[in-house]
């Protein structure tokens, strides 16, 4: 069943064609993988997903709803959360104070709302972090609180933007294990992530762009051995290393 689709998506940066032309549909349940070049236009189309840009032209659905043009904080009450490329903690909020903020989207009172942020908290594995400043986290811990924060919003969609990027082996692992939980927890994930190991192990069907158009979209294997994405991605290193 499908929960989301873009349809020909178009953006427009003055003359510059960020997202070009683009549609997918993301199953209910899904881990879809979003990849493409820097610059290929990935947090842009995340943009366009939760309105911060709005479209040059195009549609998108949402559980069979047209939400093109609605206004951000109502495509995030709907169910769509998203984490950014470039974190945006409350950095003089505390860890779990930073959670009760996106709390209050679905709670109204302080007690329901840090219960809530808690279990979010615990299941990131941040809780021995709870009381520090957000600002003090080191990287891994800081893209764990990003995740956290949109997870406390109780998205049905999320939108992961590049949330392994910077992190240790040991973390990726706990990334990979993590986005895992998310998805068998009952939430459909579109992840944008340049780390092959993160983005080929957990997705079930990626969709690559670049210059803002696509050029494949399948499962990990056919995408990975696609000869537009090894040209304009992967290059033939990565292809003749598997
Ligand atoms: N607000 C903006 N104004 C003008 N141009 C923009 C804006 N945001 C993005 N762009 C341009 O749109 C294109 C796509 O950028 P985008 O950030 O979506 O790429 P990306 O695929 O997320 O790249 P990366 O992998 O480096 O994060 C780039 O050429 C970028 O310079
Ligand atoms: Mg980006």
């Amino acid at each position: 069943m499908i929960i989301f689709e873009v349809k020909d998506l178009v953006k427009y940066f003055g003359g510059l064609a960020a997202v070009n032309h683009v549609s997918f549909q993301v199953e209910r349940g899904e881990i879809f993988g979003l990849i493409g070049p820097n610059g290929s236009g990935k947090t842009t189309m995340f943009n366009l997903i939760s309105h911060f840009y709005t479209p040059t032209s195009g549609k998108i659905y949402f559980e069979g709803k047209d939400i093109t043009g609605l206004k951000t904080h109502k495509i995030c009450k709907l169910g769509i959360g998203r984490t950014f490329q470039v974190m945006k903690p409350l950095g003089r909020l505390s860890v779990l104070d930073n959670i009760i903020a996106s709390s209050f989207l679905r709670y109204n009172n302080k007690k329901d709302a840090r219960d809530h942020a808690i279990k979010c908290l615990e299941f990131c594995h941040l809780d021995h972090r709870n009381d520090i400043l957000a600002k003090s986290l080191a990287i891994g811990e800081r893209k764990r609180l990003e995740i956290a924060r949109a997870l406390a919003t109780q998205p049905k969609l999320l939108l992961l933007d590049e949330t392994s990027a910077g992190l240790n082996p040991s973390e990726l692992n706990e990334a990979i294990d993590l986005i895992e939980r998310i998805r068998d927890s009952g939430v459909t994930i579109i992840v944008v992530e340049h780390i092959m190991k993160v983005i080929m192990t957990i997705s079930d069907r990626i969709h690559a762009i670049n210059f803002g158009q696509t050029i494949a979209e399948g499962i990990p294997s056919e995408v990975a051995n696609h000869p537009e994405v090894i040209e304009a991605y992967l290059g033939e290193e990565y292809a003749h290393s598997k």
